[in-house]
């Protein structure tokens, strides 16, 4: 067994598989995320909403024990592949003295008999990412609404089939796309909307991942494939594009005023997964042999329709540490740094840093602004939401991101990330993929709201 092999297991023991990062690394410890917990509000009794939950694998699992914690919350059906994982979620489900869910782990479809059976509200999906629009479809089709996570879709059919399916079926399909709520990017939206920076001109994001350090899908130690590494060892553009480009897209209106227009991608050399392979198997193993695709770093190149451009980089694969970055740029002023909201040493990279034109003179500490624009939603629910850190690096998120779908479909009201989101931001892969593979060629982005973009109001991801 590698070192790598031995990396993976303590991240998972961690639970922060899939991240890259520990509690530690983010500075905070069990006891003082204890005491915060001590100081949270109690929220007012809600209406039932019954959720059927597929793929509860690493991801799937966070998402589904901090669901339970949402009031009128009920998980009512569970699928998975693997019977195993079927019967652990149930034990957690029963464990929270809630109604025993029914289980379907008969095959790779069976969450289609789920949807067609069960009397469910919503649909959500933590599978590999080619279930994802396959379960989401069948949600809509049985008159669910539908939620996914990261990226919605992998091609732009699979875009056009969450769109389409959603307006005939009247029902909504939501992305879970928790970096729009780290507490950093929820105060640069903050900014943003209160005119801090101006007119919008540029904005930059990362999907800066170590997924080799992770071993993310990537090997297993019997040396077969896993599934992220499979896919890309066939394709090469931005197979992960939505946590670097969904808080950038909320801050310029994209879909609600404005419009992405036409993208340009470029793509490194590969390397980093044939080196991963060889390092853990020998260079005369199959997986050292075969070609992988995807380049270790790839960047693109986004213009919108009223002229804001963004660049979005991906690097998965290769060795480098877990790094939200992100820039705005306006007509008054810019802020760069890193999302994330953890302050273990204050400087360098861990900051995000602001210059405001009107205050004149050079960066300012992303700290010193915190005061006057955190956002709305982190004050009404930040200290609730605080307290799940200790259960997951993303707790706090996807406990802001879950609670907002939750209480709006609790009230028949839209979810803030609509389908359309969902759709815009995941064509980015296949986009790039064509770019690439057409020497950096330009390539239009589709209206997925055929026109609506003009007339939707911005959100401000404020509803409480
Ligand atoms: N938002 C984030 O920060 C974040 C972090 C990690 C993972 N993710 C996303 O979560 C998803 C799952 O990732 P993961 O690391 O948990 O993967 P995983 O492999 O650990 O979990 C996937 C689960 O789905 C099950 N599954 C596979 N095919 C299925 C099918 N056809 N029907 C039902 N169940 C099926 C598997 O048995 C497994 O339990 C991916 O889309 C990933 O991109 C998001």
């Amino acid at each position: 067994m590698s070192s790598q092999f031995n990396r993976r297991d303590f991240l998972k023991q961690t639970g922060a598989i899939g991240a890259g990062v520990t509690l530690a690394e983010l500075g905070h410890s069990a006891a003082a995320l204890a005491q915060e917990s001590e100081a949270t509000t109690s929220e007012p009794d809600r209406k039932p909403l019954k959720i059927g939950f597929v793929g509860v694998g690493a991801r799937g699992s966070c998402l589904l024990k901090i669901l339970m914690e949402l009031p009128g919350v009920e998980v009512r059906a569970l699928c998975d592949i693997r019977e195993d994982r079927v019967e652990r979620a149930h034990r957690w489900v029963v464990e929270k003295s809630r109604p025993e869910p029914a289980g379907y782990s008969r095959g790779d479809t069976d969450f289609q008999r789920m949807c067609q059976t069960e009397d469910l509200d919503l649909v959500l999906t933590a599978t590999p990412w080619r279930w994802h629009v396959p379960v989401c479809v069948a949600a809509m089709k049985a008159g669910k609404h539908a939620a996914t996570e990261v990226p919605a879709a992998l091609t732009l059919d699979q875009c056009w089939q969450l769109v389409e399916t959603s307006e005939k079926q009247q029902r909504h399909c939501t992305i879970l796309e928790n970096y729009c709520y780290f507490r950093k990017a929820m105060t640069v939206l903050n900014m943003v909307r209160q005119g801090v920076f101006g007119e919008l001109l540029h904005c930059e994001g990362r999907t800066q991942e170590n997924w080799v350090a992770e071993n993310w899908h990537f090997f297993d130690s019997d040396g077969t494939i896993g599934w992220v590494a499979e896919h890309l060892a066939q394709y090469n553009g931005n197979p992960y594009p939505t946590h670097g480009f969904g808080p950038m897209a909320i801050w310029a209106n994209i879909n609600r005023g404005d419009r992405l227009q036409t993208l340009v991608s470029m793509s490194s050399k590969s390397r980093s997964l044939a080196n991963f392979a060889r390092e853990s198997f020998g260079a005369e193993h199959p997986l050292a042999q075969r070609g992988y695709a995807q380049g270790d770093a790839n960047v693109s190149l986004i213009r919108s329709a009223s002229g804001v451009t963004f660049t979005l980089y991906f690097g998965g694969q290769s060795p480098q540490p877990w790094s939200p970055e992100h820039k705005v740029q306006g007509t008054l002023g810019t802020c760069i740094g890193e999302m994330f909201d953890y302050r273990a040493g204050d400087d360098g990279w861990l900051q995000a840093k602001v210059f405001n034109q009107k205050e004149f003179g050079r960066w300012r500490n992303y700290w010193d602004y915190l005061e006057q624009y955190d956002h709305p939603l982190w004050k009404a629910l930040g200290q609730t939401a605080n307290r799940y850190r200790a259960w997951d690096w993303s707790g706090a998120y996807d406990y802001l991101m879950l609670g907002q779908l939750v209480r709006a479909l609790q009230d028949g009201r839209k979810p803030p990330l609509d389908v359309y989101d969902a759709a815009t931001w995941s064509a980015i892969s296949e986009l790039a993929e064509r770019s690439v593979a057409g020497g950096t060629s330009a390539v239009d982005f589709p209206d997925f709201t055929n026109g609506k973009w003009k007339d939707n109001a911005p959100t401000d991801l404020s509803d409480v």
